[in-house]
């Protein structure tokens, strides 16, 4: 068997950008995965092999390319249920990522079943694809969007949905399954059992989840699940919507157009079979076949190789980390509810300056409100830095961030 350092280093042999130098030709340290992760070349060479080989639309025609890439785009969708453990691939659809899929939810479903005095609770610490499509659908209701709130250590207090439940008015339960600010892991289990108990359907945002830890459909049990291709090495412009077949049968169409029908007359018009009546117009081929590699290279490092290896990289950090003069870094210290997104911060100096000083060593992270400025508002700051890992960081890197930090340290006298 291979030690996990030579495994680590063939994983980065695969990937090209990892080469590059940025800035006064330092070597790119690229640490803002929960943002967007990079591509090896197995995903790269599959849609480069998809529109040399086997370019045509799917779904129409009978000739030998149509079938090839109808062939490759519905592998995928069998991929992408084995990966997730879903038992009917037609629950599976295919949508341009997250933001898509919980907007696909709201008009889809939550124009049909929300009414007036309805509830829907969501979390101070969602992104804001979490937040804004509820915000969209409780105006035009006449409804209500309750939060769950954060504690001290970024961990949710579920007295809160206790508190709501109990009001009998809650139609659905939305939480992320992994901040993508504090990268808390939430307690789905208590959560989607509490709901279940009440008759409530449950959504998790899996986008920060799916990528970094195995994820299970099955056992977590919701009836919505949304992730993208692009956190987990895929394209960007790919994602998946999962929704419970006896859910999803009572949904009302979201897109209207091609390939989304059985028939159409001049005032009316059947809709095609699950999954295809959620997917109008020509769907994005090349990239469903880019995800459906990124998904054989996960599965061939394994899920729950990825999340030792960044345990291992997220607890040295956070000791590194400590030892910085000024830095405060948000989020629990309990190591087995967080993924690898340190949020941080020192005192005074604005996260936008930190970050640029970092970039000077060709290192990237995130500085800003990373799309949730609920919980920025809850953590009193306008923004955060984040570093964020994935399976090709190295504990070097993570040295050269904290040699970084102290330097930011240093030229702010903290
Ligand atoms: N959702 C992405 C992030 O957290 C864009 O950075």
């Amino acid at each position: 068997m291979q030690s996990a350092q030579a495994t680590l280093e063939n994983i980065r042999k695969d990937f090209p950008i990892l080469n590059r130098t940025v800035r006064e030709n330092k070597t790119l340290v690229y640490l803002d995965n929960a943002s967007t992760t990079q591509k090896p070349n197995q995903v790269i060479d599959a849609i480069n092999d998809y529109y040399k080989n086997h370019n045509a639309n799917i779904h129409r025609a009978v000739y030998a390319l149509a079938e090839e890439a109808t062939e490759l785009y519905e592998k995928t969708r069998d991929k992408v249920a084995n990966f997730i453990n879903v038992k009917d691939r037609t629950e599976i659809i295919f949508v341009r990522g997250t933001t898509e899929a919980i907007n696909l939810v709201a008009y889809a479903w939550g124009r049909d079943k929300i009414e007036k005095d309805d509830i829907i609770v969501t979390t101070e610490y969602e992104h804001h694809s979490n937040i804004v499509p509820w915000q969209l659908l409780v105006q035009e209701k006449g409804a209500k969007l309750e939060y769950i709130r954060t504690d001290d250590n970024g961990e949710l207090i579920l007295d809160d949905l206790d508190k709501y439940l109990a009001t009998g008015k809650v139609k659905l339960v939305t939480f992320s399954l992994m901040s993508n600010v504090l990268g808390t892991i939430s307690n789905s289990d208590e959560i989607i059992s509490k709901c279940k108990a009440a008759g409530v359907l449950t959504l998790v945002d899996g986008a920060q989840a799916v990528p970094h830890m195995k994820v299970d459909i099955e056992n977590l049990g919701c009836d919505f699940f949304a992730f993208s291709g692009h956190k987990m090495l895929g394209p960007t412009g790919i994602g998946i919507l999962w929704v419970r077949k006896s859910v999803l049968e009572t949904m009302s169409p979201f897109h209207g157009g091609g390939d989304m029908i059985r028939e159409v007359h001049k005032y009316e018009t059947t809709w095609n079979d699950l999954p295809y009546k959620f997917e109008a117009g020509t769907p994005n081929i090349a990239d469903v076949v880019g995800f459906g590699a990124a998904i054989d290279y996960l599965s061939n490092i394994g899920m729950d190789s990825i999340r030792q290896h960044e345990i291992e990289l997220t607890k040295y950090a956070l000791e590194k980390f400590s030892q910085v003069k000024g830095l405060h870094v948000y989020g629990t210290p309990d190591i087995s509810k967080r993924g690898g997104v340190i949020s941080f911060n020192f005192a005074d100096v604005h996260p936008h300056d930190v970050a640029q000083i970092i970039d000077e060593e060709g290192i990237a992270i995130r500085s800003g409100h990373h799309c949730a400025q609920v919980l920025m508002e809850k953590l009193n700051v306008a923004a955060t830095s984040r570093a964020s890992f994935y399976i090709y960081n190295t504990k070097e890197e993570v040295d050269k961030l904290v040699d970084s930090l102290n330097k930011v340290a240093r030229i702010f006298k903290l």
